[in-house]
Formats: C-alpha cells, structure tokens, sequence
C-alpha cells in the first residue's frame, strides 16, 4: 500500500517528509517523490520523485533540494501504471499538486472527459485525474481550494485518500478520506497529515482519525474537519501511546494479524472498477479474452496460490461449464505436459516472483498457449511474462503467511468464473447480478467474521497443544480445508492434514482419537448432510469437533464440540467467508505457542529458487 505523509509549519518540510516516508517503507513500495513549497519565496512547490527506494530520491534531492516549510510525499506502490518516475506521486497540474492512496474506480471516464476538455495527461496514473479535476474546477470558477476539491470529490468514485496542496494557497493542506487511511497530526504551530500514525510518531502522539467521508483542512494553527458538504465535525485529538513497532503493525500484535483483519478492505479494492451491475458482467481491466476459443483452462501455481486455482476449478466449471484441471507449477514443467492453443493457462502467484510458477509458464509459452497470470504486485516477473495480467490489489503482504492475498485471489476467481460464464452463455444474466451484488456485499461479512476473533482466540488456546490437526471439507470447501492445513503448519509447526471429507474414512479416520481435533468446514449447501455425518463419525470416535457453520444452523452444534458461525453468502462465495476463521485459529494456536507468527521457521515470502 502507498504511504503517505503532509507537513506545514515552520521548519524546513523535506527531511520530515523523508524521514516520514522511511517509517512507512516496511509496507512496501517502488517509487517515492515530495512536494514542497516555500510559503515566502512566492515560487511555485518543486516536485521531485523517483522509481525505486528512498535512498534514489534522497540522492536527486541533493541535485535538485525541495526548500520550503509546506510539502507532501508519497511512496507508490503501483496500481495504475508500471513503476516509473512519471507515474511517482505527487502529480502536478497548474498550481495543484496531489498524493493519493487507493483506487479511483472511474478513472478511465474521467480521463476521456478531461481529455476532451483540453487535458494532457504526463503520467499513466488514475491519481493525474484528481489533480487535473481540483485544476479544472478552479479554473472553471471555484473561489478556493477547498472548493475546488470538494466539488472534485462529487466527481470520483473509488476508495481514496488524498492530500492536496496548491502553491496560490500554501498555507493551507486539504485532504480528503473513503476507504483508506488518513490521520492528522497536532503539534505547535505545525501540523502533519499522514495515512498511517507510524509516519509521524517521532514527531507527534497528538493525532485525530479521519473518518469516512471527511475532507479536512490544515493549516499551521488549525485543523477543521467537516463531511464532504462542509458541515464541521468535531472530534478531539487522542494521544497515541504506542511504541514505533505497534504502530506500523497498526496496534496489533503481528503484521499477519493486521492483515487478516485488512481483508474487508482489500476484497473491496479488489473489486473496483470490475463489477458491472449495470449489464450484469465484469470488467477484467481492459483484458479481452477470445473465450469461445478456450476449450480447456490449465491453473498453475504454488502453495496458498494452488488453493486459489482449486476453488476457481470449482467456480469456472460451475459457472461457465469450461473444462478446468490445476497443477502444482514445479510439476506441471517437468511432466511434458499435453497442451496447445485451445488452452489457456491461469498462472495464480501472489508475490508475482515465484519461480516454479515462472518457469511453468515458459513451458506452457513455449507450447502455444496463451496465459494470463493473476498476481498481486504490479509489473511483478510473473505478470510481465503472461500474456495478460489482472493484479488483486489486495496491497503488500508482509506477514509471510498469505491471508489477504488469498482472499482476493478467491475473489479474483469468481470475478474470472463470471466474466467466462456470461461470455459462454452458462450464466445467465439473473444469476450473474446475483453474485455481483453478494460480492458487493462481501466485505462487510468480512467484517463480522474477523470480529469473532475472542471465540476462536479460546478455542485455539484449549486445542493449542495438539500434535496434529485433521481439516475436511468438501466441494469447494475441500481447497479451503488444504489451506487451513496449510496455514497452521506454517505458523504454528504442528502437522495438520486436509482431506475431502468423503475421503476420510478411506485412510485418514484411523488417526482420530480424544486427542485429534478436526476442523470441519460446514456451510449450508448440497453436501451439508453428508459433511455433518462425517462430523459424526468422527464423534463416534472422540475425535474433537471444530466446526464452522453457516450462521443460524441450529443442529449443527449438537455434533459439534465448538461452532464458528459465518455469514450466509451465495455458495460459489463461501469459501471466502470460510477461510477467515481458519486463519484466525491458526493465527491464535500459533500466538499461544510464542512462534514467529510473521516470519516461519525455513519459510520465505517469494520464493525465487526451486
Ligand atoms: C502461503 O502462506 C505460503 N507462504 C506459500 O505457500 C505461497 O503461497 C507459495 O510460495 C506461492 O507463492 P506465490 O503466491 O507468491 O507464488
């Protein structure tokens, strides 16, 4: 995710712009740039950006020095357009410059309207319109900054925070709040705005949360928050008294915590700029798919991204009837796998970087098939190697146990079954609106289950002993069963087992016993009966019974030593309701046992080596 950080006062803006931005570089980023104005000197602000780390554009601000008491900076992490300089935030229209965390959902529309109105566009960004938008509305007759942004804001949609500043009005910072994070910070006689409180700590625990909606504007002295009309909010400022550390976990224990609860965010930029409720469809960013030519989709990934292509099995089959097998990446290129022009191959990798997965893709090129590749980073190798690219915007993920990246690659699955389903006729219209609309509706069921965090926090302590764990599901659930195996293996170390649950009493049903919790995942949908009997025999067997359940399933509790209850969603979405709770009981079995939550024994976050 971008950072972002805002000074006016009285000292020089730069270093603490810089110094601001280093705090924020644990979150990942590929470009970085300030703004800065000398209030005094009547010159416009000097904008200087770079691609790459902080340390390259120190060294161009040693050439080419940014002096003033007013500046914003950024560090970008690309969504729109590659990593490069023109792309780096601030963007500059005119007097205005702006920084901007998010997704500007109809950047596209706006840019054609801007374009038709005389606008020239430097850079390949969505964030370039917002400036261009604050610059129009002046020049069409607004009387100040303030506004001119607002009446900008009725012009976007999307989930943003953006800092405005205009070097005809440098006494003033104006920034506006939706979906991401913005922060004020209080000194004396100087004030910051940030996205996130680690930006400005060293400098300031006075601080007030910008919330939904809010445009707030900042000066030297004052700092006036109001809604997007112009009505004053009042709040008062809180006194942050975390350490630097806890800060840029956002107040929680492990960064994997942190992301896990992130999930409703990131499902919902996920989503932007892709549902298309109008005509019932998606927008796959401009991708264009000959799908009456595809008579077979080949998924290739590792670990986490596997489970991903195992539940798009499930959805693209079910949704738009085209045949669909999945491989592990490291042995799909060494089988000589059977493939040509009628395929397309689905590279899945969250880091973009793996390299089983690169090279699967080389052979899969090499044998006529067209790829597109599902990754999380931006111009990642992975996605520079495919034919087309369609990024999860879930934003960096540092825990090394994937959580949200997993999550939205799910919703990138449905999104791709939709796209391919109306395309091939199997999904009709009705059914398509139906899903759009629940997907939509996702995050704030996301919310709820990562809410539940106090139950599953006890029933972790009380299983956190156990040398094995078994977790069943079935249908799509089965993927979902493999990764909360998986997730609690790599955090926890204790060895776990899934299995599709008509497969336990092939083999796996000899293992259980009192002490053998099983995690049974068990939704309401075709199989719930057959899931729930074999949640019974592993009763019979004094196996221990977690279940996770849809919510107002009344019997399930009598088969069940704990329930975990999810929200009701369509059942092609549910493994992405399911998995939470997975996460969070391996999050808290690990927590009780004091492992290195966010950063596994032997484990790495992309593995670049086979
Ligand atoms: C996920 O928790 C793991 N750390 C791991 O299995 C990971 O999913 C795998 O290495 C593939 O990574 P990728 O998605 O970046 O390609």
């Amino acid at each position: 995710m971008c950072g972002i950080i805002g000074y006016i006062g009285n000292r020089q803006a730069t270093p603490i712009l810089i110094g601001g931005l280093r705090k924020l570089e644990y979150r990942g980023y590929d470009s970085a740039g300030v703004s800065v104005i000398d209030p005094s000197s009547g010159a416009g602000s000097r904008v200087v950006r770079c691609r790459g780390k902080l340390s390259g554009l120190e060294q161009k601000l040693v050439a080419e020095p940014a002096v003033g008491t007013v500046g914003i900076g950024h560090t970008r992490w690309a969504t729109h357009g590659r990593p490069s300089d023109e792309n780096s935030h601030p963007h500059k229209v005119g007097a205005i410059s702006v920084i901007h965390n998010g997704i500007i959902e109809n950047h596209l529309t706006l840019r054609q309207e801007l374009a038709s109105a005389g606008a020239k566009f430097s850079s390949e960004t969505d964030t370039e319109i917002f400036a261009h938008l604050v610059d129009h509305a002046l020049t069409a007759g607004a009387p100040d900054l303030v506004t001119a942004v607002r009446r900008s804001l009725q012009k976007v949609r999307g989930s943003y925070a953006f800092v405005v500043m205009s070097d005809k009005e440098p006494g003033t910072l104006v920034a506006a709040k939706n979906s991401s994070p913005l922060v004020v910070g209080l000194g004396d006689g100087e004030n910051y705005v940030a996205s996130d409180v680690t930006a400005i700590l060293s400098e300031t625990r006075k601080v007030i949360f910008i919330e939904e909606g809010e445009m707030v504007v900042v000066t030297r002295d004052a700092v006036t928050i109001t809604d997007f009309d112009g009505n004053v909010h009042k709040r008062e400022p809180k006194i942050i008294t975390w350490s630097a550390l806890q800060a840029e976990k956002g107040g929680f224990k492990h960064y994997m915590l942190k992301e896990i609860h992130e999930q409703p965010r990131a499902v919902a930029d996920t989503l932007v700029g892709r549902v298309d409720l109008e005509n019932d469809d998606v927008l796959l960013d401009g991708i264009e798919l000959d799908v009456k030519s595809i008579k077979r989709i080949i998924f290739i990934a590792c670990g986490t991204s596997f489970h991903a292509s195992l539940v798009g099995e499930f959805l693209i089959e079910a949704l738009a009837r085209i045949p669909v097998e999945v491989d592990v990446a490291s042995e799909f290129r060494y089988r000589d796998p059977i493939i040509g022009k009628g395929d397309l191959v689905v590279a899945v990798s969250q880091s973009g970087e793996t390299l089983d997965t690169m090279e699967a893709i080389r052979e899969a090129k090499k044998k006529g098939a067209k790829v597109l590749a599902i990754s999380n980073v931006l111009e990642a190798s992975i996605p520079r190697l495919a034919d087309y690219a369609f990024y999860t915007h879930a934003g960096p993920e540092i825990g090394v146990a994937s959580t949200k990246a997993f999550t939205t690659q799910l919703v990138g699955m449905a999104l791709l079954a939709i796209y391919l389903g109306r395309r091939t006729g199997t999904l009709k219209p009705e059914k398509a609106r139906e899903l759009l609309a629940e997907l939509v509706a996702l995050p704030q069921k996301l919310r709820d289950v990562v809410e539940s965090g106090a139950q599953i926090q006890a029933i972790a302590r009380r299983y956190g002993n156990a040398t094995g764990f078994l977790f069943l599901g079935r249908g799509a659930q089965y993927p979902i069963a493999l990764e909360g195996a998986l997730k609690l293996k790599e955090i926890s170390y204790i060895h776990a087992e899934g299995y599709p649950a008509g497969e336990m009493k092939h083999g796996p049903i000899a293992l259980i016993d009192e002490h053998l919790p099983v995690v049974v995942l068990a939704p309401r949908g075709p199989s719930y009966e057959k899931t729930v009997s074999n949640l019974a025999e592993v009763r019979a067997r004094q196996g221990k019974v977690i279940a996770i359940a849809s919510r107002g399933d009344n019997e399930i509790g009598s088969h069940s030593d704990d329930v975990i209850v999810v929200p009701d969603v369509a059942l092609e979405l549910q493994p992405i309701v399911t998995v939470l709770p997975l996460q969070m009981l391996s999050y808290y079995v690990a927590d009780f046992k004091g492992t290195d939550i966010d950063q596994p024994r032997n484990l790495a976050k992309s593995v670049t080596v086979e």
